[in-house]
């Protein structure tokens, strides 16, 4: 399967990464990188370092968006560090990004390769937006989507209510769930329950390679953050579920097909991912296409995947 990225590296966005270039059957043909985490030009630099540290320093890097549609950007040192990967500094990078934004190599390789292309996208929907504005047939062209953002029956993480990737550009979040792409939504809802265990990490440690040992150090700041989130060493893994779920569908145990809108307006809901998930609601009730939102998921199979991924 071909899969192009789009991300805002970030700790578990450099997890999807290594997930990704781990895969026997996944080419990964193109990496867009997004504000979101941290700033543009640190997350497109974090991307070359961590595609060099991850064995595919060959893979295209374009940088993308450097700030949301309409809102000023909001970033997330607290969560991933000042340099968006918990302090651990990799060594600069031998490449550097290419000439194109990440929207343009997105439209390019989708028009070069239709249906033939999957999309993970794991940042601000920024990028992807701005790829609708340049190609609208952008749907039919790539073959399927996978989406890490919302939080549509679980709390937010930055409001009470919306989730970060939503709630850093709801514009171009509402833009891409009404557009009409095969596409599978992995919110809060189902990375939030699926936790990577502090045995898990530890476990990790013991294993050899920089791959595995430097992926340790960043997850060692993330723990920090999450496990005071949880109460209890763990951590959530938002962006390497999603990657795990685009690479093996089967990973999902339950999942709804409905509608999903974005709040634009409200004083307190801003960003807030909504689905009519009433007991008598149906799949075509309402004027726009549906998602697929993923409710749970195989968390114990992932992990061991996820594990693989970096031995
Ligand atoms: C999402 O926000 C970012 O901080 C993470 O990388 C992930 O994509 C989780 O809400
Ligand atoms: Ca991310």
């Amino acid at each position: 399967m071909r899969v192009f990225i789009d991300c805002d590296p970030g700790i578990d966005d450099a997890l999807a990464l290594a997930y990704l270039t781990a895969q026997p059957e996944v080419e990964l043909v193109g990496v867009g990188t997004v504000f979101g985490n941290n700033a543009v030009d640190t997350t497109t630099d974090n991307a070359l370092r961590l595609l060099e540290l991850y064995g595919a320093p060959e893979v295209p890097v374009a940088r993308g968006a450097g700030r949301p549609l309409v809102q000023e950007p909001s970033l997330a040192e607290s969560v991933h560090g000042a340099n968006g990967l918990g302090d651990v500094v990799l060594p600069a990078p031998k490449g550097s990004p290419v000439e194109e934004s990440a929207a343009e190599l997105l439209v390019r390789l989708a028009r070069a390769n239709p249906g033939e292309i999957d999309l993970l996208a794991v940042g601000p929907l920024t990028n992807i937006a701005l790829a609708l504005g340049l190609e609208p047939e952008l749907p039919r062209l790539l073959r399927r989507v996978v989406v890490m953002g919302g939080a549509v029956q679980e709390p937010g993480n930055v409001t009470p209510w919306a989730e970060a990737n939503t709630s850093n550009d709801p514009e171009a979040a509402e833009r891409v769930f009404a557009a009409g792409f095969d596409l599978t939504l992995v919110a809060l809802d189902v990375t939030m329950k699926a936790v990577m265990p502090g045995s898990w990490l530890d476990a990790l440690r013991g294993a050899a390679g920089e791959r595995a040992q430097r992926t340790a150090d960043f997850l060692d700041f993330y723990f920090g953050w999450y496990s005071s989130v949880f109460g209890v060493r763990q951590s959530a893994m938002h962006d390497p579920l999603a990657a795990g779920i685009l690479v093996d569908p089967e990973l999902v145990t339950r999942s709804v097909e409905r509608p999903i809108r974005v709040e634009l307006k409200g004083e307190y809901t801003r960003g807030l991912t909504i689905a009519d998930l009433r007991p008598f609601s149906k799949p075509g009730d309402e004027d726009r296409p549906c998602v697929t939102l993923v409710q749970d998921a195989d968390a114990t199979t992932f992990l061991e995947r996820m594990a693989d991924a970096l031995r």
